[in-house]
């Protein structure tokens, strides 16, 4: 069984999942991204690339937040919510602004999210234009890049001290168990366990 886990902010949580569940999982082993114990093959990838490597099959099953989930858009089963990772997708701009959708012609809105943000966004009327950022996007208003953001918020610290404020929540996010969708099929009882080891531990 293949599993692709993310580097990020999931792995302490997938870890104490697993290790509820009383099932394998590795140590630290340095950089190694490819890790076999005990019949299953770990990989360690980015979060974001997590629904890529199950949808295309390099991986039978992973674990992925919804957040990402949303914004791959892959074609994965999604049996389980762990319920760990807790977060929200929100439209952050700069605390006591007067910006306003309603008002503005065109949003320019910095995110990791593109394809959320614009759908979001466009759902309201306004025409968007999106500066796709990898990081530290919190940024990007103070330094006129965009007049507000999309971002995942969990403790809000980050926000709070760059100087933003929540102006709407797009979605709430956990992890989520995702399955390939053949995989699904063709390790039918293996799959099946390891969803009901997970769902009694989660
Ligand atoms: C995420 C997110 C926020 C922060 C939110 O960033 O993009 O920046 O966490 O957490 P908080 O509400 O608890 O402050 P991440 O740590 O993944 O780093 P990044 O900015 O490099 O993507």
């Amino acid at each position: 069984m293949r599993i692709a886990l993310s580097k990020g902010k999931l792995l302490a949580g997938s870890e104490a999942l697993f290790r509820q569940a009383g099932l394998p999982f590795p140590g630290a082993e340095g950089r190694r991204l490819v890790v076999e114990l005990d019949g299953f093959r770990f990989l360690f990838v980015k979060d974001a690339d997590v629904p890529t490597y199950v949808e295309y099959g390099a991986a039978d099953c992973g674990i992925a937040g919804r957040d990402v989930l949303m914004e791959s858009g892959s074609d994965v089963y999604e049996p389980l919510d762990l319920g760990f990772g807790r977060c929200r997708l929100v439209v952050a701009r700069p605390t006591g602004s007067s910006f306003a959708f309603a008002s503005a012609s065109t949003v320019r809105v910095a995110t990791k999210y593109p394809k959320v943000a614009a759908a979001h966004l466009q759902g309201k009327g306004v025409s968007v234009e999106v500066v796709r950022l990898a990081g530290s996007v919190e940024l990007a208003p103070g330094l006129g890049l965009a007049d507000c953001i999309v971002d995942v918020v969990e403790t809000g610290r980050t926000l709070q001290e760059n100087g933003l404020e929540v102006v709407e929540e797009i979605a709430a996010s956990t992890a989520r168990l995702i399955v390939n969708r053949a995989s699904f099929h063709a390790r039918r009882d293996e799959v099946a366990r390891l969803l009901a080891t997970l769902q009694a531990a989660a």
